[in-house]
């Protein structure tokens, strides 16, 4: 299958006609501010702006400003000015881990449990500016606490809840994070995840590296038994009866901080990417509606955690700003079985799917069966997100889940883009398995060569974005030449995504993958500089080079080259080691999928790895390895060779 034409059940009622979507996009090109001066209008502000876009990309004077003079509460915009017209209207349906779990909660509570929690936060001593770290399950109190920290006007940093101690320990000193809130335990698959004792743990090992977290306030789910430090830990629950349902939403610029979100670059320690409120909420709610085309009353289910951007812009903020009603599901695609995710779409009548290709690969790989035991009746569109989505898991997406009956939007984005970038839209493009179509509004990408040089037509490239958006990053927490570094320096004037792509004879993009040292697992992202410093910390490792390989279900498996210190025996329990050693510096998602004992690593004479070559030998991929003659010493490659073709 090549293309699959709009069809016109996907038209009827969409608000992005194929006409409308060409005329609003070249406006919002051609007049960027005339475009985003009437669409940021829909959130509401309390002081108007005046000003739209104030932004340059020019290498020394990186500076991204949207609505800068307008004030608002991000929190208002998601709770309070919905409680007239859709206060008994269900914000948040949760799914628990168990499927006899679940609970709805209307607007009129979540904004009475927000309000609380605000309050609580206050009562902490928690408030505009300062930061908040958030470890939690996927349960409704995670979404409160992210709401209730903009209420205040503070700065949250969620850190995914299967992060080990030392990995939530560098966030929360990097964020200078005050308070922490978590839960006694999660649960995932019928397994419980310690988060309060791995928060314990973090508190501990970031106060060593000289940062106090203060507050600990902890939620309560699955009811263990966890110590509590006096004066430093709360209970929610015992908190939330103390204080009152009534808390007035601070009154913050457009531009303060919002959130925000480590992510794995190509070098150095993960980076925290930095969102402020107007721009970041305008985006938000504008992609969330046009590309999911959501209509009022719909009940939107993304599968995204909210560790992750995508649980923040399409599982909390998109949804909410919209007065839509969102689905958090705690668990697993694959827990009691395969059949998991289309019985949720039954039974809480499921309009519109969002997940990530490695979900529909491992679904798909279950076997059709799964999937015709629920009757998917309610659905209405599809969505993909995370890493370039293959044609075969696309065509089984099509045809068995969404029976040649429901749109697919692929979107591609990144945590430094707030929200989706370009995707299909379903009223308006026709379909190609595996391309992300089109630009979304005032998203101008362009392909350039290894020079800087920019190609025009059908051409295969560097992705990089001409100017600014109003999701876009605003800084690197603290850091803000690394953010001209890591994005503006490569091809000075642009940002640079870190993604390959191709432009077709029709203008379509194809995302074909990172061009930098980051591997997607699992649609998590992994800079493979990551895992090398967790492997070089173990006293038996001398040196490691990591990369990424094609996985049939992950996508890219994580794939490492180790040398051990002199003297060091390689064996079977030492890999088995190593693989916990990783879990535990940085959590399971960074699991190594295999480790190959290297004598020694392919290094030019100036000492750089050459992970083409690695990467090649990862893939089975000998006959082209290309040329090693500036090695240092060509002949550790024909070692590795032979041993990947024995297995070693
Ligand atoms: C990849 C997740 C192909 C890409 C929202 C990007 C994709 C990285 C797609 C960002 C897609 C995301 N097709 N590749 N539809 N969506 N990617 O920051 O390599 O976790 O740079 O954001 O995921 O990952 P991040």
């Amino acid at each position: 299958m090549t293309i699959v034409p709009v069809k016109d059940s996907w038209k009827n009622g969409t608000l992005l006609t194929r006409e409308r979507y060409l005329d609003w996009y070249r406006r919002s090109v051609e007049d960027v501010e005339g475009f985003w001066r009437e669409h940021g209008r829909r959130i509401s502000w309390i002081k108007p702006y005046t000003v739209v876009k104030n932004t340059s990309f020019q290498p020394g004077a990186v500076s991204i400003k949207w609505f800068e003079d307008g004030t608002l509460n991000l929190s208002a915009n998601c709770l309070d000015r919905h409680l007239e017209t859709r206060g008994d209207q269900t914000a948040i349906i949760w799914e628990g881990d168990d499927p006899e779990d679940s609970r709805r909660i209307t607007y009129r509570e979540l904004h009475a449990d927000v309000c609380r929690m605000a309050n609580v936060y206050k009562s902490l001593g928690v408030g505009r500016g300062d930061r908040i770290s958030i470890y939690m399950p996927m349960i409704p109190e995670a979404a409160v606490a992210m709401l209730a920290s903009a209420r205040v006007g503070a700065i949250h940093s969620v850190v995914f809840g299967g992060f080990s101690p030392d990995a939530l320990a560098g966030r929360m000193e990097g964020s200078t994070s005050k308070l922490l809130v978590t839960a006694d335990e999660g649960l995932r698959a019928g397994r419980k995840v310690p988060l309060k004792a791995n928060g314990d743990r973090a508190i501990e090992i970031s106060a060593k590296a000289g940062h106090q977290v203060e507050k600990v306030l902890v939620v309560r789910r699955t009811g263990a038994d966890v110590p509590m430090v006096e004066g430093r830990d709360h209970w929610w629950h015992e908190e939330r009866e103390r204080v009152s349902t009534v808390s007035e939403p601070e009154e913050m610029g457009a531009e303060d901080p919002l959130f925000i979100l480590y992510t794995s670059g190509s070098t150095g320690k993960p980076k925290g990417v930095l969102h402020t409120t107007g721009g970041y909420l305008v985006w938000a709610s504008m992609t969330h509606q046009y590309v999911f085309d959501y209509r009022e009353g719909e009940v939107f289910w993304c599968t995204a955690d909210v560790g992750w951007v995508t649980g923040h812009t399409y599982s909390v903020y998109g949804p909410l700003a919209n007065g839509g009603t969102t689905v958090m599901f705690e668990g697993v695609p694959n827990y009691p079985d395969a059949g998991r995710m289309w019985e949720v779409v039954d039974k809480h009548a499921v309009n519109i799917f969002y997940t990530a290709p490695t979900a529909i690969r491992a679904l798909m790989g279950a076997g059709d069966g799964f999937v015709a035991r629920a009757s998917r009746k309610s659905l209405r569109l599809l969505g993909s997100v995370g890493e370039p989505i293959n044609p075969e898991a696309w065509n089984w997406y099509y045809r068995t889940v969404g029976e040649e009956r429901l749109p697919i939007v692929d979107t591609w984005w990144q945590t430094e883009t707030g929200g989706i970038l370009m995707t299909p839209l379903p009223g308006a493009t026709d379909l190609k398995p595996g391309s992300a179509a089109i630009p979304f509004f005032s998203v101008k990408p362009e392909l350039v060569d290894g020079e800087g040089k920019t190609l025009y037509g059908a051409a295969d490239g560097n992705l990089c974005i001409t100017d600014s958006w109003p999701g876009q990053m605003r800084t690197v927490y603290g850091d803000h030449e690394r953010f001209e570094q890591t994005y503006f320096s490569t091809y000075p004037g642009k940002y640079f995504t870190g993604d390959g792509a191709r432009r077709d004879e029709d203008g379509y993009w194809w995302i074909t993958g990172r061009v930098d040292d980051v591997i997607n697992v699992s649609g998590h992202r992994m800079g493979t500089a990551e895992v090398e410093s967790a492997l070089v910390s173990h006293p038996k490792v001398s040196e490691a080079a990591v990369v990424g390989y094609p996985h049939d279900v992950k996508g890219q498996g994580i794939y490492c080259y180790v040398t051990l210190m002199n003297g060091e025996a390689p064996s079977d329990d030492l890999k088995q080691e190593l693989v916990r050693h990783v879990r535990n510096e940085i959590g399971p998602i960074a699991s190594p999928d295999k480790i190959q004992w290297a004598p020694g690593l392919p290094k030019t004479r100036s000492g750089k790895i050459m992970r083409r070559i690695l990467r090649k030998i990862a893939e089975d991929d000998f006959g082209a390895l290309g040329d090693t003659s500036t090695l240092a010493d060509p002949a550790v490659v024909d070692d590795l060779v032979e041993n990947r073709q024995n297995r070693k």
